[in-house]
């Protein structure tokens, strides 16, 4: 065989075969080989491939970067689509290939270009793998033929080997997201379709698939997520002959992407990476890289208020001020002002796309409240929902065309409110003049943006406008970021529905979920870090007796569970007891003392033999402190409980393990003291804390731990 290209990068290796002419096919994706010799190499890249069974073509089938029917592969498709009146199924041919090392920060890179002449095709697929051997991976498609090419799909599709049996991904509803499914890998294909028009709260959110039973921390994982907030597919799918794959596309509507002569389409970028060490060496991965990003945030995660649980409509400026006056004294830094501040709204059916204050409401506009959070020290944040409209609204009394739909069959409401078509560029134009100004004049640190229906067929110049939609809303945003430095914006969509590295590339965090409850909190934040890093995490302490569950939980388990993102509060504090209020400001400025650990270090999530309990935590890079966190999901049905054991820590060091009580006091409801926790802290090794772990307290359910070890060698 010809060349094999290495891709070699932060542990992960890749082998490229370059046989000749034919389009050049990923071999190997896994742990780093180490540098090949050329005949080591070609051997490792052949050693993958098997005999020619019968009743196949006289030759193996190939699967180039973008495989096709036209070279033997008979999985989906990697490129589909047709010009007028004719089809063809595309044989790519090697154009050029340019190969760059790593070098330090700079990632190991690979592009290639290839043709298919007579269908009038080219492809440019680009390979970037990253220090943290994280690679991401996107093809273009450029119609080189004389007329109108239209694209029905074009993915990128990722070998993994016949090891990889079990397939991970996540599913979930409304207050209920990220919650991981598991199946084995059989013949055929695992696809997992959005149509919703954006990410949804069921999006397979993180496509994995590893040796059978993998783990947090233990088994062989490759995964994939698509960089991408519109409509998506990703599967997992298995030939007769053994040979597995991972694929990952936009979806297209027909007629959404027509190319004319020249014009190109570019997949989203899918972000892949593997581990050797269960799901949390993918976690290490993608949070690494992520946290690598020029726009990641680097400012200290300030302590938000937002007013939703608290006041929802009811917004007057006394009790919003008395709401700013106690966030501030508990050590709040950002007080965001939810719905309700803007046109006519007192509820949710009217007033989305009239972005200016109430009159009756806010008669001064929002300027003094604004002037009373800064006088008390706080950033200022807003709710708005730019995408949406009410029928009931001066914007669409003057613009009843301006929805993203048929007029001729208009869909019905959600939530009393339609999408406006943002790939207008009149649309786009006001929205950016609206939101410009408010954030102007009072100086706006921080906006909440809300999404709170699926389109459904959005229609956009008469075809899909999903994919115009996306784009239009992500320029929109990166517009308003580059007129206002500094502004800091959350993704937000009836929760956690917006949740993807697309819409992340142009906003600093997300909502995770409108769900408080502590107990559903745990599930649905376990699912979301396996992709976010815990700053990206917006995670608030509700009030006592939960909104969406009316479970009521104490404020320690509360507090233990929004420490694990980016700490917030929204409940009304004005009328919490004064215990209450001191419990949270301690919990404040326990956050405050360890945010920078739990914004920089590595996620640790323990495969702990009891499924009543959940123990995860945070080591840093640096391996000299750590936060961990023992919950007590439901009872045990031991008679008292395992040891947790505490993987992560470096075994040479001793730790000085102390107990934390997050709310200021004794505040756990125990059975019976671990015999540990009655004495003063006490000095462990990591080898010891990894292997044997720790004794902990019988707990009553809906109760939290928390563990800090610190080196002290
Ligand atoms: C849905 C969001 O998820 C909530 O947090 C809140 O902002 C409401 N919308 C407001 O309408």
């Amino acid at each position: 065989m010809g060349n094999v290209v290495q891709l070699r990068s932060g542990g992960v290796g890749l082998l490229i075969a370059v046989d000749g002419s034919a389009q050049p096919e990923i071999r190997y994706w896994g742990t780093d080989l180490g540098e090949l010799s050329a005949g080591a190499a070609s051997a490792a890249a052949l050693g993958v491939l098997g005999g020619i069974p019968h009743a196949v073509p006289d030759q193996l089938p190939s699967r180039g970067l973008v495989p096709g029917p036209a070279d033997g592969y008979r999985g989906r498709p990697g490129l589909s689509g047709f010009r007028r009146g004719s089809s063809i199924a595309p044989l790519f041919t090697l154009t050029s290939l340019d190969h760059a090392a790593a070098d330090g920060d700079v990632p190991a890179r690979l592009d290639v270009v290839c043709d298919d002449v007579l269908a009038g095709l080219r492809v440019h697929s680009e390979l970037l793998l990253d220090r943290h051997g994280t690679l991401r991976i996107r093809h273009t498609v450029i119609n080189t033929g004389e007329d109108d090419f239209e694209v029905s799909g074009l993915a990128v599709v990722l070998p993994v080997p016949p090891v990889a049996q079990e397939i991970a991904d996540f599913t979930g509803k409304w207050s209920g997201e990220r919650a991981e499914q598991r199946l084995p890998v059989n013949q055929g294909a695992w696809t997992r379709e959005n149509r919703r028009g954006r990410t949804a709260a069921d999006a397979a959110y993180v496509t994995m698939v590893g040796t059978p039973g993998f783990r947090h921390r233990d088994g062989r994982v490759w995964a994939a997520h698509l960089a991408w907030s519109g409509d998506g597919v990703t599967w997992v799918e298995a030939q007769p002959d053994g040979t597995r794959a991972i694929g990952a596309a936009e979806l297209l509507e027909p007629g959404e992407i027509t190319l004319a002569p020249g014009e190109g389409y570019a997949t989203p970028w899918v972000y892949a990476v593997c581990s050797v060490d269960g799901t949390d060496g993918i976690s290490r991965r993608f949070h690494r890289t992520i946290r690598d990003r020029d726009s990641h945030p680097s400012a200290p995660r300030p302590v938000v208020l937002n007013t939703w649980e608290a006041v929802y409509f009811n917004h007057d400026l006394d009790t919003l001020g008395r709401l700013a006056e106690v966030a501030a004294d508990l050590g709040v830094e950002r007080f965001v002002l939810d719905d309700g501040w803007f046109g006519g709204r007192r509820d949710d059916t009217t007033s989305l796309g009239d972005w200016v204050e109430s009159a009756d409401m806010w008669p001064d506009g929002l300027g003094p409240l604004v002037h009373r959070v800064r006088g008390l020290g706080m950033q200022f944040g807003l709710w708005v929902e730019p995408e949406m409209i009410n029928l009931d609204s001066d914007l669409y009394r003057a613009h009843p065309d301006w929805l993203l739909a048929d007029p001729r069959r208009l869909p019905g409401p959600s939530r009393h409110q339609y999408v406006l078509d943002v790939a207008r560029p009149e649309v786009s134009a006001h929205l950016f003049d609206q939101l410009d100004r408010l954030v102007k004049a009072h100086r706006i640190d921080f906006l909440k943006w809300d999404h709170n229906r699926d389109p459904i067929v959005p229609v956009h110049a008469g075809r899909g406008g999903v994919h115009e939609q996306t784009l239009a809303v992500y320029a929109l945003l990166d517009r308003l970021r580059a007129a206002n430095p500094g502004l800091e914006i959350e993704s937000c969509a009836s929760g956690g529905a917006r949740v993807d590295l697309g819409i992340l590339a142009r906003t600093d965090r997300v909502w995770v979920s409108d769900c408080n409850d502590a107990l559903e909190r745990q599930s649905i934040q376990q699912g979301t870090r396996l992709l976010l890093p815990l700053e990206l995490m917006g995670c608030h302490v509700g009030p006592p007796t939960s909104h969406t569950t009316s479970r009521t939980h104490d404020l320690s388990f509360r507090a233990a569970t929004a420490l694990f993102g980016h700490f917030g509060i929204e409940w009304d504090i004005a009328s919490a007891t004064e215990d209450d209020r001191a419990g949270l400001a301690a919990v404040i400025a326990l956050y405050k003392r360890v945010r920078s650990l739990l914004h920089s270090g590595d996620l640790v999530t323990v495969d702990h033999p009891d499924p009543a309990a959940l123990v995860h935590g945070v080591v840093a890079t640096d391996r000299s402190l750590a936060l961990f966190c023992y919950v007590q999901r439901t009872m045990s049905r031991f008679e008292s409980p395992l040891p947790a054991t505490i993987p992560g820590l470096d075994p040479n060091r001793t730790y000085l393990v102390e107990r934390l009580a997050p709310t200021g006091g004794p505040h756990l409801r125990e059975r019976a003291p671990a015999p540990w926790v009655r004495a003063e802290p006490f000095r462990s090794t990591g080898a010891a804390l990894g292997a044997v772990g720790l004794a902990v307290p019988i707990l009553e359910p809906e109760q939290a731990l928390l563990l800090e070890f610190t080196a002290v060698d």
